[in-house]
């Protein structure tokens, strides 16, 4: 079958490790399910992959891709959830598959999304909303879910409050965007790139700032993905008692200022948060039915031009998702 795979990551040039071309149709073992891929969503968390990042040479090979649509052995229409329990065929004890220590997401330990076929436990299958496209309920189960969480379950962000979004134009960004403004929230956002500000407000973000700009007042949460860039501006954008929630770091981990003082002064809360539940994405497809809210895509391409959409997310050139159709 066809599928972007990885054999040697490469730390410096990730694209150059990249591999389009046949790989083995997987075999399905007891309490797992096929999925037969219509459309997979590109993930930062691909780019990290080839880099190495997450991913020991002992793994690989190993086909990417975290998100995917398809059709099970049934002819079902299933979202595929990403997270893999430790223990994939059994229960999950805590209810709380992000919690458990042994998780993974498909593409570190089992073969990924990008590829004509995906196997997952049977508990990962979702039933896809008629309503949604094939390419939309594709963009669902990692930037979608991650920004679901990250705002209604960790951030415990309520309507009427004011939140900001660092950097507008990234997948978790635009899904912020849109999933807090159909709940009522007042969004801002920060952008280096004018053509992203105005975007991020087509979107439905309030106002959109340039990045480290002062804000008219402080906010009740601001939502972190970028790291190290915007850290210090986070921490100095929110009200006492506010709370960053933060779930990725794509300019570095380690800010020049923590703004520790700050932190304690000011009682603020530093909230991690990673992927979503099985439940909370079905709640999410939910919502985007009743709210009428729908991913923004970027680009669509076919499986077979994959380079090109990891050329285009890699340039950071993107305002939505990158799916790959087949
Ligand atoms: N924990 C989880 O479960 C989870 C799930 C999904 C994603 N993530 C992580 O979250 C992060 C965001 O992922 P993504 O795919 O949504 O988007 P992304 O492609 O990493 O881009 C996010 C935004 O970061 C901003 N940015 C990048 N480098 C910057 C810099 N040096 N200075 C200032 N801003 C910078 C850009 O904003 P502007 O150009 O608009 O300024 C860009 O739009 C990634 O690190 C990813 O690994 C984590």
């Amino acid at each position: 079958m066809l599928a972007a795979f990885v054999t040697r990551t490469d730390a410096d040039d990730p694209i150059s490790a990249l591999q389009v071309g046949e790989r083995p149709a997987p075999d399905v073992p007891e309490g797992w399910a096929r999925v037969r891929l219509k459309a997979a969503g590109l993930n930062h968390h691909d780019l990290w992959s080839l880099r190495g990042v997450g991913l020991p040479d002992e793994r690989l090979p190993m086909i990417l891709g975290c998100d995917g649509a398809g059709l099970d052995d049934d002819g079902n229409e299933v979202i595929v959830h990403a997270v893999i329990s430790g223990d994939p065929v059994g229960l999950i004890p805590t209810g709380d598959e992000t919690l458990d220590p042994r998780r993974s997401l498909l593409s570190e330990v089992h073969q990924g999304t990008l590829a004509d076929e995906v196997i997952v436990p049977k508990a990962n299958l979702v039933p896809k909303p008629a309503g949604l496209s094939w390419e939309e309920a594709a963009c669902l189960p990692t930037a979608w879910l991650t920004a679901y969480r990250m705002l209604f379950t960790q951030g415990q962000v309520r309507p009427g409050q004011t939140i900001l979004v660092q950097g507008a134009g990234g997948g978790v960004a635009t899904a912020l965007i849109a999933l807090g403004r159909a709940a009522g929230v007042r969004v801002w956002v920060t952008s280096r790139d004018e053509g992203k500000r105005t975007r991020a407000v087509q979107l439905g973000a309030d106002r959109a700032f340039e990045s480290g700009a002062r804000l008219p007042e402080r906010v009740d949460a601001v939502m972190e993905t970028v790291g190290a860039a915007t850290w210090s501006h986070s921490v100095k954008s929110l009200k006492p008692g506010g709370a960053i929630v933060i779930c990725g770091a794509t300019s570095g981990a380690a800010p020049k200022n923590a703004e520790l003082n700050r932190i304690f002064f000011l009682q603020l809360r530093v909230l991690g948060s990673t992927m979503g539940t099985r439940e909370e994405l079905g709640r999410l497809a939910n919502f985007l039915l009743t709210s009428g809210v729908r991913p923004q895509i970027d680009t669509v391409l076919p499986l077979e031009r994959a380079r090109e959409g990891f050329e285009k997310l890699a340039s950071g050139d993107v305002v939505g998702k990158v799916v790959f159709t087949r």
